[in-house]
């Protein structure tokens, strides 16, 4: 099974990291957003991934910026999809901006068409259960940047089939990532875990406890993490970390999810991390 051209949903953070590692590994991509300013970030950004990425990657391919612009479709319209065999939605971890794309995706795209879900927290079966079609769809969390990160959580939806999974383990296969497959649940493994860290080192900044600066120190220097929770968030994207805690808290009403008042004040401020140049710590070059 060799899939050549794959459909991408939301050119923000995590959907311009998958055009860059689809375009780098010889797939056609149709990327699809509602801003035509994101699409034009987007296409900026993929080619200045690709023309970096063999300075971080030695195992990465090479590929010229000819070859990546030939591959790939630039549009706002969602129809623009339908010769796609697999369609990734990366749009924000809202269910009221969610919804009605799989609805209507689910409307005009051929039946063998499958959908990847990529979210921080929304359980699987609630977005199979838009479509006709709920065994083709699976879950799939892609880490930041996804172009440089070798594994993916993957989520089998109760209904998902043994075949959808086989196929986005396929396209895996020839992107070089592996898959860890796990069971469908708010969050999954990684974010029901890794979002408390950072809410919680939010809320330990907020309280004076210690510095942004010390606190991701003392994660990488004492714990051996390469990254501490707040450079996390703010690679993340703070609104998006935010949005996750929301979904946790609603799914599972438990209040250790409640949004820390100093995450949700940098979000209200328009200060997102590492997209707007300031988050928990200040990026001079964004
Ligand atoms: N940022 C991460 O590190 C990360 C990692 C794994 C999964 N995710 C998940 O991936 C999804 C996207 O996150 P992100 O950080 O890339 O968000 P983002 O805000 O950076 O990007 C979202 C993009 O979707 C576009 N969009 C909004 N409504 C749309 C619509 N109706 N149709 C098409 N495009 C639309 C926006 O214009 C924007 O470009 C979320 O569900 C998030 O939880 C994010």
């Amino acid at each position: 099974m060799k899939f050549s051209t794959v459909g991408v949903i939301g050119a923000g953070t995590i959907g311009t990291g998958l055009i860059t590692d689809l375009a780098l590994h010889g797939l056609n991509v149709i990327a699809v957003d509602v801003s035509d300013a994101a699409l034009e970030r987007a296409r900026s950004e993929v080619l200045k991934s690709i023309r970096f990425a063999p300075m971080f990657s030695k195992s990465l391919p090479r590929v010229s910026r000819e070859d990546a612009l030939a591959r790939m479709i630039f549009t706002r319209e969602l129809r623009d999809l339908t010769p796609c065999e697999f369609v990734i939605e990366n749009v924000p971890e809202k269910w009221e901006i969610k919804r009605p794309i799989y609805e209507l995706l689910d409307s005009f795209m051929p039946p063998a068409a499958c959908f990847g879900v990529n979210t921080s927290c929304i359980p699987i079966a609630r977005v199979a259960a838009l479509t006709r079609r709920p065994a083709q769809v699976i879950g799939l969390h892609a880490m930041n940047p996804v172009h440089l990160m070798p594994t993916v959580e993957v989520i089998r939806g109760v209904q998902t089939s043994d075949d959808t999974i086989a196929k986005l383990l396929a396209l895996f296969a020839q992107l070089g990532k592996q898959a860890i497959i796990v069971n469908d649940s708010p969050g999954f493994v990684s974010n029901r875990i890794s979002h408390l860290f950072m809410n919680e080192a939010a809320a330990v900044l907020q309280d004076g406890v210690s510095t942004a600066e010390d606190i991701d120190k003392i994660f990488k220097q004492c714990f051996g993490h390469k990254m501490g929770p707040l450079e996390t968030a703010d690679l993340i994207g703070l609104d998006t970390v935010a949005n996750s805690l929301d979904v946790l808290f609603d799914e599972f009403r438990d209040p250790k999810f409640r949004v820390c008042p100093l995450l949700r004040q940098l979000v209200a401020e328009g200060h997102l991390g590492r997209k707007t140049g300031r988050g928990f710590h200040t990026y001079p070059e964004a």
